[in-house]
């Protein structure tokens, strides 16, 4: 770890991220294993505990037919894909296949004190985490879960900024927005899954560490993207427990919906679309999509069927969904081939505009004892500068002493570190997607070309030098102080990458952001809107088939991204239901 080998220190905001060094995480009680139960066996529900709302219509995917019909198909069961089932099982028969279990089987994602633990406690096929890292060597993570990345997150959850809504230009998407319509959606995932955080002393601290730094004003609590310092809600209740996109699944007609947990989907099916072979054929239709091919846990195939007007929709998220086009033969024809993919539909776009929002950090440890604290406040000090947040945790370490000194010790020492963060809105920069295998399970590859455009890389340069304003801040003073009780930057007693000594350097201070630069897991993007959805959010060129997922943002909503992807999931299962009443009116 760079500079100071001999902390070997499993924080968060540090060890996962860095490219400053690779510190693996060594500690017992994070690398003690809980030992999941394979539930394949189970014929009937699972049962969760404390039990679900959505337990009831909830199996195991070894329990389901062959093959079956149904009219809407939903491709995993994460942060958009569970609002989006719940909305359409109103009137429609719907299945959910999400390829990990759900919530209730893994401990360390009840609360928010389990965030680290989850992060690292991963293997290569079961873990409700999977991790992956980028070309770049920035390690990062997605979610393998019923609730998805929503279950696995630091839980901060704020709307977008009002621009993500203007379709082309700055926004997200080519949509055309219905405003009552979002605010409806964001209202009825409100209901379930956000709450006010309690603010404690480092957290407080940063809030007015930011209005001294001129992030100003001060806005208090509110779900709204408005420019100043702010506390946003959060999926974590007052005790500290876990709300995810998984409990929006109990507005779901339960009666209409199954959800299939451990049901990795392969492939589509599509079939060639013939001129005039149906009434509603549109022109530029080459395929249809049919259903798909799903395996369970015990490599066993299913097939699910849409009936007559029914869809597939892929919400497998910004690495999933581009992935499984790719498997089934939508994408760049000449890439496809040199796979030995049939090519269904020659998409140049499938896989490219791949963004994540640069991510960088300092980490210290505080003078005085701090609580566990994940993003509660945020400072958004203009349209399109950084955004900052921070964290707190408490890390376990080991003793530098030698084990001469001391027994192997069962139990670690603890500090707390503290961080403060920045992060890129956007960005400009992007990326793209490839495969690595044609097995849907293995994680694609992914590049993101971090600072690749220069404003990104000017935006880092004034977002780091506003965590050094805060940090310089009174308010902060108490916390940065060094051991000997010496004030300011030099008795700070940083963790990982130190600020740059020269602040006013421009040089030295990108040289700082592309060194450390990491992830805040906002990526995003791979179906992106107007180049492979349309405003409909239709994979253009093919028919009964749609992506809604944060694949298909061209920019990070707001400062973090979940409350539009749920909010989506809602707004797009509306509209749906309107679309379909509408052209059968008395159906
Ligand atoms: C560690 C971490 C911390 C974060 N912190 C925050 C935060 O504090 N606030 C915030 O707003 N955002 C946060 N985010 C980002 C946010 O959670 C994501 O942007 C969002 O959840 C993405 O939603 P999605 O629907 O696009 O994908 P996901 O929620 O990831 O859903 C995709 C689902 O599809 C399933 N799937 C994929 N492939 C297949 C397949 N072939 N067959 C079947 N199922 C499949 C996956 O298992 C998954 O459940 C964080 C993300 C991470 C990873
Ligand atoms: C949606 O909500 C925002 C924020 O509260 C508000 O400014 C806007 O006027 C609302 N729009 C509509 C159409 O209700
Ligand atoms: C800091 O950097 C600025 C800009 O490059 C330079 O003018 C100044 O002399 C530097 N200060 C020190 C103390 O090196």
């Amino acid at each position: 770890m760079g500079t100071k080998p001999s902390l070997s220190i499993a924080l968060l905001f540090l060890a996962l991220p860095s490219l400053e060094g690779k510190p693996r995480l060594r500690s017992p009680w994070l690398v003690s294993r809980s030992r999941r139960w394979f539930l394949g066996f189970l014929i009937g529900p699972i049962v969760v505990s404390p039990p679900a709302g959505y337990a009831g219509f909830t199996c195991d995917a070894t329990v389901f037919p062959k093959e079956a019909e149904y009219d809407y198909i939903i491709v995993g069961g994460g942060t958009a894909g569970c609002p989006l089932a719940a909305t359409l099982s109103e009137s429609h028969r719907i299945l959910v296949l999400e390829r990990g279990g759900a919530p209730g089987e893994f401990p360390s994602l009840a609360g928010q004190d389990g965030f680290l633990r989850t992060l690292v406690d991963t293997d290569a096929r079961d873990s409700p985490a999977q991790p992956f890292t980028s070309d770049e060597g920035v390690p990062n993570a997605r979610g393998r879960v019923l609730g998805g990345s929503s279950a696995i997150n630091a839980g901060f959850y704020s709307r977008a900024h009002p621009s993500f809504f203007d379709g082309g230009g700055a926004g997200g998407t080519v949509a055309a927005w219905n405003m009552g319509l979002v605010n409806e959606s964001y209202e009825w995932v409100e209901r379930a899954v956000a709450f006010r955080p309690v603010l404690r002393g480092w957290q407080a601290a940063v809030r007015d560490g930011l209005l001294e730094a001129g992030v100003t004003p001060y806005n208090g609590f509110t779900v709204e993207h408005v420019v100043g310092t702010k506390i946003g809600a959060a999926t974590f209740d007052s005790h500290g427990r876990r709300h995810s996109a998984a409990d929006l699944l109990r507005f779901a007609n339960p009666t209409n919906i199954k959800v299939a947990v451990r049901a990795t989907v392969h492939r589509i099916l599509l079939n060639p679309v013939l001129p005039g072979s149906s009434g509603r054929w549109r022109p530029k239709e080459q395929v249809t999509a049919a259903g798909v091919v799903y395996r369970d846990g015990l490599g066993r195939h299913h097939r699910a069927k849409t009936r007559p007007g029914g869809e597939v929709i892929l919400s497998a998220g910004a690495l999933g969904s581009p992935q499984l086009l790719l498997l089934s033969g939508i994408g760049p024809r000449r890439y496809l081939s040199a796979w030995g993919i049939p090519v269904a539909l020659h998409h140049p776009s499938v896989g490219r505009h791949m963004y994540d929002n640069p991510r960088n950090s300092i980490s210290f440890i505080p003078a005085v004892p701090v609580d566990n604290s994940l993003i509660q406040v945020v400072g958004i000090p203009g349209a399109d500068a950084s955004f900052v947040e921070a964290a707190s945790n408490i890390v376990p370490f080991h003793s530098p002493a030698p084990p001469v000194f001391l027994h192997q010790s069962a139990s670690p020492l603890f500090v707390t570190v503290a961080t403060l963060i920045e992060k890129v809105p956007g960005p400009a920069s992007e990326g793209s997607l490839r495969l690595a295998s044609l097995d849907a399970r293995d994680n694609p590859l992914v590049r993101f070309n971090y600072f690749s455009r220069p404003e990104d890389l000017a935006r880092c340069v004034a977002g780091v030098r506003r965590l050094g304003d805060v940090l310089h801040s009174r308010s902060m003073k108490e916390f940065r102080a060094g051991a000997r009780g010496r004030a300011g930057r030099r008795g700070t007693r940083f963790v990982g990458p130190a600020l740059p000594a020269n602040m006013s350097d421009d040089a030295a201070v990108a040289a700082f952001c592309r060194r450390t630069v990491s992830t805040l897991w906002h990526y995003h993007g791979g179906c992106a809107s107007g180049k492979v959805v349309d405003a409909d959010f239709r994979v253009t060129g093919a028919a009964a088939l749609r992506v809604v997922d944060g694949s298909t943002f061209r920019v990070s909503p707001g400062t973090n991204p979940q409350a539009t992807v749920m909010m989506m999931g809602r707004y797009v299962g509306l509209k749906m239901l309107q679309e379909r009443r509408n052209r059968w009116p008395h159906a």
